[in-house]
């Protein structure tokens, strides 16, 4: 093996997704714990109030108290480099979101054991399923009052239609969740807690038929606990390594990251069965694996304002072949133009730290001077593409307009460079790009996003109106005339900047209608279909 197929072979590179609350910045915490990377829980959790009370990052977050951008966290662990792409962590999560599971070779579903699956699981989960990657499931919170174990299974397959297979078995539940049964090795490892789960949970291994057991939980529990087991068995299914690798299973763990249950056992079995990166570059329409010595990388996400005091924006890169070197200088093949990356850096929640190298699967930050925008494709010598960026389809609308006439051409400015970072979707009403644009949202936080940053940064002041509407489709056929569609009251035809036009209802049912109406015209969804599964 060369140099470059040992540093890619060793690569794991995974974003967590989940409903707020069920635990993800406690989990990042825990794997972090477990990963060696800290060496006390409770320094995340600091650091973002730390940030909340004195950064001068991004005021809106400090105002609100939250955390509305991603970053990535990288550490060593038993011969592998970990990258965990960490996504906003807030209930009005947006595009970004999204955007960063792109970069993802594999996610893990973060469930919280008393509620199951949540609005957001089942959108992010939906994502996941169109790009088809490998998809864990840790369900947290055992230590809390749960839901039957069976029935959290059963909810997987039957909401989000994927075969579910748990690779651990809890004992007991609520106050006393006490371990869990690795069906891998048949233990049964016992947990003991810490004060605040600050550090590692000490731990036991057991047999099944340990006499111990009994003692540590009550008889109905332990009744369960062995049941559990035997039926699982019983059932003689074997856990499917090529259902999971391409997102139709998944291995499920039962734990609680706050107490550090099942932290250590899943990032264990999380490294075996992780995949690390695969081709995602294309030459002539064909892959070109990670470990070619040809650079290539695309970029998804565009962080302004990390720092205002520069204006900076940064672009997040995903390196997909080759080896990265700072003063490397590479194409963009969307401009073509030759750029050369003297300011790169690792993005280490906050901090950041200059960087020399960099492999597939790792992600490294550009200072961009406006020369990126989200989806560009990244490479030395020969021409290569990738797989697009998806559009999301917006569930939030608001039209907008500059409060002050003069400042017309700054707010021009804002707007389409908002449009190109990827901060909101904008839309006009069909045929007339030059009024007052219509901006569409994942979350709604977008919007008070671009509401800041117009006034920030191009000293535009805006006013928002919110429009009833929540679903948007694409029309397809001929539109001609000035009402080239018969809409029902409450619809508005949009066109998106490239001129394409867009629907916009109010309610779903309402689509039907418009169809009927319609005949010659189709309205399809908004997404685009990932060009990869075209491919495959
Ligand atoms: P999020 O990033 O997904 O939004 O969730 P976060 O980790 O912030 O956790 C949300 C709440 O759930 C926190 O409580 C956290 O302590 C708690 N939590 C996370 N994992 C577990 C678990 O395994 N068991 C239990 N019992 N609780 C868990 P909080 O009250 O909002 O904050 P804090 O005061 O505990 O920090």
């Amino acid at each position: 093996m060369n140099e470059l197929e040992t540093r890619v072979g060793e690569r794991r590179t995974f974003a967590i997704i989940s409903h707020p609350d069920a635990g993800k910045t406690t989990l990042t915490e825990k794997l972090l714990l477990y990963g060696g990377a800290i060496h006390v829980a409770g320094q995340v959790a600091a650091r973002r109030a730390r940030r909340s009370a004195t950064s001068d990052w991004m005021e809106l977050e400090r105002e609100r108290g939250i955390s509305i951008t991603s970053t990535v966290l990288q550490f060593p662990y038993r011969g592998h480099t970990i990258n965990l792409l960490d996504t906003p962590g807030h209930q009005d999560f947006g595009e970004d979101t999204y955007r960063t599971l792109m970069a993802a070779d594999s996610a893990v579903m973060l469930i919280d054991a008393a509620r199951g699956v949540e609005p957001q699981t089942k959108k992010l989960f939906a994502i996941c399923r169109e790009r088809g990657i490998p998809l864990f499931t840790f369900i947290n919170k055992m230590d809390r009052p749960s839901r039957d174990p069976l029935e959290l299974l059963d909810e997987l397959e039957s909401v989000l239609g994927i075969a579910a297979f748990p690779m651990n078995w809890p004992l007991g539940n609520g106050e006393r969740f006490r371990g869990v049964y690795d069906r891998t090795t048949h233990e049964v490892h016992v947990f003991e807690r810490t004060a605040h789960g600050a550090t590692r949970a000490a731990v036991q291994m057991a047999g099944l038929g340990d006499p111990g057991l009994r003692e540590l939980v009550d008889d109905v529990s332990y009744r369960e606990f062995i049941d559990g087991i035997e039926l699982l068995e019983g059932a003689g299914a074997r856990f499917d390594r090529d259902a999971f690798a391409s997102g139709a299973a998944t291995p499920v763990f039962f734990g609680s990251a706050a107490t550090n249950f099942g932290v250590q056992l899943f990032l264990d079995r999380f490294l075996e069965l992780a995949p690390p990166p695969g081709p995602r570059a294309f030459r002539d329409g064909v892959p070109v694996p990670p470990e070619s010595p040809q650079f290539s990388g695309f970029v998804f996400k565009i962080q302004a304002n990390m720092d205002p005091r520069h204006r900076d924006r940064v672009a997040f890169l995903r390196v997909c072949s080759g080896e990265f070197a700072r003063d490397m200088v590479v194409r963009n093949g969307r401009s073509g133009k030759e750029v050369r990356l003297a300011r790169a850096m690792r993005l280490f929640a906050d901090e950041r730290e200059s960087l020399e190298t960099a492999y597939a699967g790792d992600v490294v930050g550009l200072a961009n001077p406006g020369v990126f925008a989200i989806g560009d494709a990244v490479f030395v010598g020969s021409e290569l593409t990738f797989a697009p960026i998806p559009a999301f389809a917006p569930e939030h609308f608001a039209s907008v307009r500059s409060i002050d006439s003069a400042g017309y051409k700054s707010f021009a400015k804002g707007i389409a460079q908002l449009r190109e970072e990827g901060a909101v979707q904008v839309f006009y009403p069909y045929g007339s790009m030059r009024s007052e644009p219509i901006l569409g949202a994942v979350g709604e936080l977008q919007f008070e996003v671009a509401k800041y940053r117009l006034e920030a940064e191009y000293n535009v002041r805006t006013h928002f109106s919110r429009l009833p509407h929540d679903t948007i489709r694409r029309v397809e056929g001929e539109l001609v005339g000035a009402t080239p569609l018969q809409l029902g009251s409450g619809s508005m035809l949009l066109e998106d900047w490239e001129g394409r036009p867009v629907l916009l209802a109010e309610r779903e049912w309402s689509l039907r209608l418009i169809e009927e109406w319609n005949p010659k015209h189709r309205l399809v969804p908004f997404t685009t279909r990932l060009q990869q599964e075209a491919t495959a």
